[in-house]
């Protein structure tokens, strides 16, 4: 039997999908701006949606057979499209208002220490605030502060940071044996803690780390190392008995700083070549640091707006000359060459040939 496809349209464009799709997955199709933020959804997990309210909707005429609009706005991870639905993202003022609302709600207690987070520059939470986010905080009260909780010798949990959005909770829900950590007490009291404090050792727990859109858990061997953007994103591949063994090097020169799943358009963990969802082992992530330890597919395509594309050299790009310009259409007279009074920069190291950004190391061997 065919399946049965229902039209929607979203902000003027229409698509056509499966019934039972729900209104952020036929967005998704549409792409772009289009797309309701999601900082909890998460499609790889089952039960994952309807805590954070970044995805609220206009729903402006129900259906064909049902024009009503929804008087509220919805979340729309969680709510189907109908037949001939109409619904209103980033065209409607309520709907960006709102998004608004519930930005302020989530920096409520989230501290504002994205100077020394390693989230920073890859942070759901960071571009939502930029986006929908107010300069100031109406707050007068104290941030909320916790007891530290150690989750074992690979993460660290920053309970300060967590949105409580689950999708940890459902990732080592799903993905191991045995789970150990989940969300204690309710309100304003809610945090991510182990039962009585015991580590999480499974052997894919790591992956808590890359579905967690924000800082609060990040992996203890990359801590404080590197901005994200001033390392290299790579795919590589590995023969690996327990788990898909592709992933994403974050490299600096031949050093591997980091290693994660590789993430889709979403921010989401991608399919790995076998279809199945690429999660990856403990063993993957964390003790293969070497770039001899992988196989090289190339460098990871990385979207343009993101501030890890700024150090991102797929190609070299000759810097423009900027002299003219700032002299107002003149020609200089004399240039100084700093290198007559300066050991800084060697000229026998051509910087603009590097395919990377230079460290020491360029240096070092002069
Ligand atoms: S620790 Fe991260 S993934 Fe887990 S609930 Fe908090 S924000 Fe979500
Ligand atoms: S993504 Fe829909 S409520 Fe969080």
């Amino acid at each position: 039997m065919s399946e049965q496809l229902f039209k929607v349209t979203i902000d003027n464009i229409t698509v056509e999908v499966p019934a039972g799709t729900t209104i952020l997955n036929a967005a998704r199709k549409i792409g772009g701006e289009v797309a309701p933020p999601a900082m909890c959804y998460y499609s790889k997990l089952q039960g994952s949606g309807g805590k954070c309210r970044t995805c609220l909707v206009e729903v402006a005429k129900g259906s064909e057979k049902d024009p009503r609009p929804m008087p509220k706005l919805v979340a729309s991870c969680r709510t189907t499209v109908m037949d001939g639905m109409e619904v209103k993202n980033i065209t409607s003022d309520r709907v960006l208002d709102a998004r608004a609302g519930v930005v302020e709600f989530l920096l409520l207690n989230h501290p504002l220490d994205c100077p020394i987070c390693d989230q920073a520059g890859e942070c759901h939470l960071q571009d939502l605030s930029y986006e929908h986010g107010k300069v100031g905080t109406r707050y007068e009260f104290q941030r909320r502060t916790f007891k530290k909780h150690d989750l074992g010798k690979y993460i660290q949990l920053h309970m300060t940071r967590c949105i409580l959005c689950y999708r940890c909770v459902f990732t080592a829900d799903q993905l191991t044996q045995k789970r150990e950590h989940g969300v204690l007490d309710r309100g304003d009291h809610a945090e991510i803690a182990t039962h009585i404090e015991k580590s999480l050792e499974n052997d894919f727990i790591g992956n808590v780390i890359d579905v967690c859109p924000v800082g609060a858990l990040t992996d203890k061997t990359f801590r404080f190392k590197n901005r994200v953007w001033f390392t290299k994103p790579v795919d590589a591949h590995r023969n690996c008995d327990k788990c898909c063994g592709e992933v994403q090097l974050w490299m600096r020169g031949d050093e591997v700083f980091r290693v994660t799943a590789r993430k889709d358009e979403w921010g989401e963990i991608k399919d790995a070549s076998n279809g199945k969802t690429g999660w990856i082992c403990n063993d993957c992530r964390f003790e293969k640091k070497k770039a001899s330890d992988w196989v090289i597919d190339g460098p990871s395509k990385v979207s343009r707006h993101s501030v890890i594309s700024q150090g991102h050299y797929e190609k070299l790009v000759k810097p423009k000359e900027t002299v003219v310009d700032v002299m107002n259409g003149s020609q200089p007279h004399l240039f100084l060459d700093i290198h007559d009074v300066s050991e800084v920069n060697k000229p026998t190291v051509t910087l603009s040939a590097l395919d990377r950004p230079a460290h020491s190391t360029d240096f070092g061997n002069q």
